[in-house]
């Protein structure tokens, strides 16, 4: 082990000072836009191999942080760097090893997606035998080998969104970096996009998204970070972050009478109880100690349960109780 350790570290002399089990390292990275403060000292890590999910509401600096890692714009503070290759200082090495499938299409929709392959194949400098044995493969692979000689201005927006990955992986990547790749697509396309994205990560890429939907963080990463108002909230795994969360669990009940929340409050243990639809919800940390009690509670006021069941936090529960902190901050 030791051994090995150390001969690793010596293949890597010319990269000292990262680490190399990451292929993203961000530290204190800060972006302002006038008085907006878009992305706020944020520092975390992308493993090597990794589906990364970068999950936030709507102006959470999801993009912008996407932007300064891709060499699109410049921070005000901090730093980056891509297998380890500093974004600020090395753009070019950075920007060679990554692709990138933007929030807004990079396609150009007057050419046909035949030439929007040949065009970045050439802009990169890929020997043309194999731009086009790879243009070939990839669009056969995303299904838009038919429609390879039409123009991208009559796609629909999942096949645009389709021909801009084809565009992103003509250049094999070691990085890939999409902006909510499914935002807006019907549930058939997304679906499609999801299973390119664990396949392409599947032959040992790394994959950074952002999304703002949870369900997809929780199916597609490895690891994810919240991101609300510039400000990592929490970063885990997504079966961590519902574990550790505390005060998420809860027990949800229903009785052959309407009990009204506030008496359900009341039981000992219980932190919160919220009406959904005919049951009640109680969050609690002793999910077991509530369903005795609720048990009594029951008996006491002559209740029948019709039922009962623990419920382990969701994404979404640990998402939106993250929020809500911040908020309250
Ligand atoms: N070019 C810009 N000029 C001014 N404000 C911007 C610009 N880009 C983003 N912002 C602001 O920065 C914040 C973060 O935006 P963004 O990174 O696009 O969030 P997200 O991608 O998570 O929705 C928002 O408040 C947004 O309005
Ligand atoms: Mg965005």
């Amino acid at each position: 082990m030791w051994l090995n350790t150390y001969r690793v570290r010596k293949t890597t002399i010319e990269n000292i000072g990262t680490n190399m089990e990451n292929a993203v390292e961000i530290k204190d990275l800060s972006k302002h836009y006038d008085e907006v403060i878009a992305v706020n000292r944020i520092s975390f890590e992308v493993r090597k191999g990794e589906i990364f999910g970068f999950l936030g509401p709507n102006g959470a600096g999801k993009t912008t942080t996407i932007r300064i890692l891709t060499g699109v714009i410049k921070p005000n503070g901090g730093t980056a760097n891509i297998m380890g290759y500093d974004v600020l200082k090395q753009p070019l090495r950075a920007k060679q090893i990554i692709s990138v499938v933007p929030e807004t299409s990079n396609a150009y929709i007057d050419l046909t997606a035949w030439q929007n392959l040949m065009l970045i194949g050439e802009l990169y400098g890929i020997p043309k035998k194999e731009r086009l044995e790879r243009a070939e493969a990839l669009l056969r692979k995303f299904e838009l080998y038919e429609r390879r000689n039409q123009l991208a201005r009559g796609f629909s927006k999942g096949m645009k969104q389709r021909l801009m990955l084809c565009m992103a992986l003509l250049t094999e990547p070691q990085v890939l970096f999409l902006d909510e790749p499914t935002a807006g697509l019907d549930v058939k396309s997304a679906r499609l996009m999801r299973d390119i994205i664990r396949r392409f990560n599947g032959d040992g890429a790394t994959v950074f998204l952002s999304t703002h939907n949870m369900e997809e963080a929780n199916q597609l990463c490895d690891r994810i970070a919240i991101i609300n108002h510039g400000r990592i909230a929490a970063i885990d795994t997504p079966e961590n972050l519902r574990m550790k969360s505390s005060g998420l669990k809860s027990v949800e009940v229903s009785f052959n009478k309407t009990v009204s929340v506030d008496a359900l409050c009341k039981i000992s243990r219980v932190a919160q109880a919220k009406k959904m639809g005919d049951k009640i919800r109680l969050y609690t940390d002793e999910p077991h100690n509530v369903i005795e009690n609720l048990i009594d509670y029951a008996r006491s006021e002559s209740l029948v349960i019709i039922s009962l069941n623990t419920l382990a936090p969701t994404l979404e529960d640990v998402f939106v109780k993250l929020i809500e902190e911040r908020e309250g901050d």
